[in-house]
């Protein structure tokens, strides 16, 4: 038998596997590493997390991203190249944090995957009739494996786009199996570039659950603060919006968009939400004149209501707990500006369930690693609801 299925059969066989999770998100502020260890599977899961480190992206590795990153027209000769260098340079990074945590490659079972999305197209936004959904992770999992010399699985969304589904969001398998607890409602709330949530009922009816993406989270805050103020990347403690007033004339017309009007579940990107939707909303309604301080408190307003609309939307008056994960939740204005919107809300954040915020969604995808290898597929919800049952992720050997 081949040594590396060999080898991948033992882990599958093993009772506690130690898997590192990885997570490169839309913002792309770095690369999230979860060093986790599971024991059991399914329903039955138990996750320990060990470590965690973002290691953060530096300039020329955004640029080269940013070149190709959701834009439709691109040089395909540098989307094959980043291909290969960011699978190759994200097992790098594995290995460095390795070290740093004194962990030796060969105590490490699996390494699951994300890879750097760069266009992400339901037919929602693509619209045309013959053409599926889809969406595109780059950073091969084969160039992880060499250099890292660990069995790695990687590509999880192209399953769930293959069986159905939009490709994300993906976090209703993980967060059902580490965070539903009976008798509880609980929304899990991640606000990365894009805002998501999974919905989590107390009866644990796996045919009611669903996770969803709801609009932007920090992504538009954070195209128009690298456009207005060169060589920051983001609105640091929301210094810049409280600074301005928003705008109701330009918040309105950036809710103008079918995709608030879509029912549960749906996905979306930087593709639909960027510097030219702000500048049609902006034209649209007159506001082209605001300082960048408004435009920044009007974004923060936007991507606040976007969230807490849909979370109305889910309660509908029965008491939940929200669960906040994602660099959103460091952003003091936009939770403000929720927790003034939803009433009656508990929020806080799943430090509190025993994973860091800023590491859930690595995690996530370490948890979908383990279920591919060794779990039994989970029927949620009915049709409609559009998640598929399935299990993801591709398989790639070291040698
Ligand atoms: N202190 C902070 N103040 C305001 N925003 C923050 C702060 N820390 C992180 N963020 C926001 O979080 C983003 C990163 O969130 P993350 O969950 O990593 O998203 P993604 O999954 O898209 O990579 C940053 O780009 C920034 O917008
Ligand atoms: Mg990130």
């Amino acid at each position: 038998m081949n040594k590396g299925l060999a080898e991948l059969f033992q882990v599958v066989n093993k009772d506690k596997r130690t898997i590192v999770g990885l997570m490169s998100g839309t913002s792309l502020d770095g690369l999230d590493i979860a060093l986790c260890e599971f024991t059991g599977h399914g329903p039955q899961t138990k996750m320990v997390l060990r470590e965690f480190a973002t290691m953060p992206y530096d300039t020329s590795f955004k640029q080269e991203v940013k070149a190709i990153f959701s834009k439709r027209q691109v040089d395909l000769e540098k989307v094959c190249l980043l291909n290969a260098y960011i699978g190759s340079f994200h097992g790098e990074l594995i290995n460095n944090c390795l070290q740093d945590w004194g962990v030796k490659q060969h105590e490490v079972d699996i390494i699951a995957s994300h890879g750097q999305t760069i266009y992400h197209a339901p037919a929602s936004l693509h619209g045309i009739p013959v053409m599926p959904n889809a969406t595109l992770q780059i950073g091969d999992g084969d160039h992880i494996a060499v250099k890292t010399g660990i069995i790695t699985l990687s590509d999880f969304r192209q399953k769930h786009v293959a069986a159905g589904g939009e490709g994300a969001p993906l976090a209703v398998y993980g967060d059902y199996l580490l965070f539903s607890e009976k008798g509880q409602n609980r929304i899990m709330l991640n606000i990365g570039g894009i805002a998501n949530f999974t919905f989590l009922p107390g009866d644990l009816d796996t045919k009611r659950i669903f996770s969803t993406d709801v609009g932007p989270g920090n992504t538009l805050m954070d195209a128009y603060v690298q456009k207005e103020y060169p060589g920051k990347y983001f609105d640091l403690d929301s210094d810049i919006a409280k600074k301005g007033t928003y705008n109701t004339k330009l918040v309105t017309a950036l809710l103008d968009h079918s995709f608030f009007e879509q029912g549960f579940p749906k996905t979306t990107g930087p593709e639909l939400f960027n510097l030219e939707y702000l500048e049609h909303a902006q034209q649209k309604s007159g506001t082209t004149q605001l300082s960048p301080e408004d435009v920044m408190a009007s974004l923060n307003r936007f991507s606040a209501i976007g969230i807490s609309d849909a979370l109305q939307r889910t309660l509908k008056g029965e008491k939940f707990e929200v669960f906040l994960s994602g660099g959103g939740m460091h952003n003091p204005l936009l939770i403000q500006n929720i927790e003034e919107m939803v009433t009656g809300l508990t929020i806080r954040n799943t430090a509190e369930l025993g994973v860091s915020p800023d590491a859930k969604e690595a995690v996530l995808f370490a948890t979908l690693a383990n279920e591919c290898l060794v779990g039994n597929q989970i029927n949620f919800g009915p049709g409609q609801t559009r998640v598929p049952s399935v299990h993801m992720g591709k398989i790639s050997l070291p040698a």
